[in-house]
């Protein structure tokens, strides 16, 4: 009975240990230092999360409102508000308080005065209709509960050629509650009013990336 006990907490130790990992920070060089203290961003992750690709791939534009549901530390929201400056807005959002407060000390850090962040309840992100041209989720959307409804509600407030991107890892058997099937996000989405219009393929096998419009646009 203890050893089967045992053997139980080690396997919830060494799933916690790879989640950890998957983000494992190594010393911060040059403008990361200021960073070293965030739980998501290292120059290590840096190697395998590719954000200038990912920034490139998404197409943002000057003057775009981008949110980042699940912001955590900022890794992408910084990011974002950099490429939509000097008119466009970052709302990373998160039901974490310690992530809001990281956010709002990464905004001053990097002295973007278009970065916000907002701390949202986990079944809506309480965005004003037709407010948004890019939402954007970094391992995130697997976090997320009845995703259905959920994403009906951010639909709402897409602008007309609005996206919807959605970075998160793929199903691992080792981590089956960190990663998620893409078709499982193709359906649910469909479901919620999506329709894929890109995938990119060069975070893979790590993470997939999608990117949705609406089915119906208005
Ligand atoms: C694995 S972290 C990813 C952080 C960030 N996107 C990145 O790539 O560095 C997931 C984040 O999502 C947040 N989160 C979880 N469920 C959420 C929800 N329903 N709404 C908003 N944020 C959520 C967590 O607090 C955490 O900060």
């Amino acid at each position: 009975m203890q050893a089967a006990r045992m053997k139980h907490i080690l396997a919830a130790a060494i799933v916690g240990l790879l989640f950890v990992n998957l983000y494992a920070q190594e010393k911060p060089a040059s403008q990361q230092s200021a960073q070293s203290s965030n739980r998501f961003s290292s120059s290590r992750r840096d190697q395998w999360q590719k954000p200038d690709e990912v920034i490139k791939a998404i197409s943002l534009r000057p003057g775009q409102v981008v949110v980042d549901i699940g912001a955590g530390d900022g890794y992408f929201t910084r990011r974002f508000a950099a490429a939509v400056a000097p008119d466009g807005r970052a709302i990373g959002v998160d039901i974490d308080p310690s992530s809001i407060r990281s956010l709002m000390a990464d905004a001053k850090r990097w002295g973007l005065p278009n970065y916000e962040a907002r701390l949202v309840p986990a079944d809506d992100p309480m965005l004003a209709p037709q407010s948004v041209d890019v939402v954007f989720l970094c391992d995130t959307y697997h976090e997320i509960e009845s995703r259905v409804e959920y994403f009906s509600r951010v639909k709402k407030a897409l602008r007309k050629g609005g996206k919807l991107v959605v970075v998160d890892f793929v199903k691992d058997k080792d981590n089956p509650k960190h990663s998620i099937e893409k078709e499982a996000v193709i359906e649910e989405l469909r479901q919620a009013g999506y329709k894929l219009a890109r995938e990119f393929d060069f975070l893979l096998p790590r993470q997939f990336f999608l990117e949705f419009e609406l089915a119906t646009d208005k």
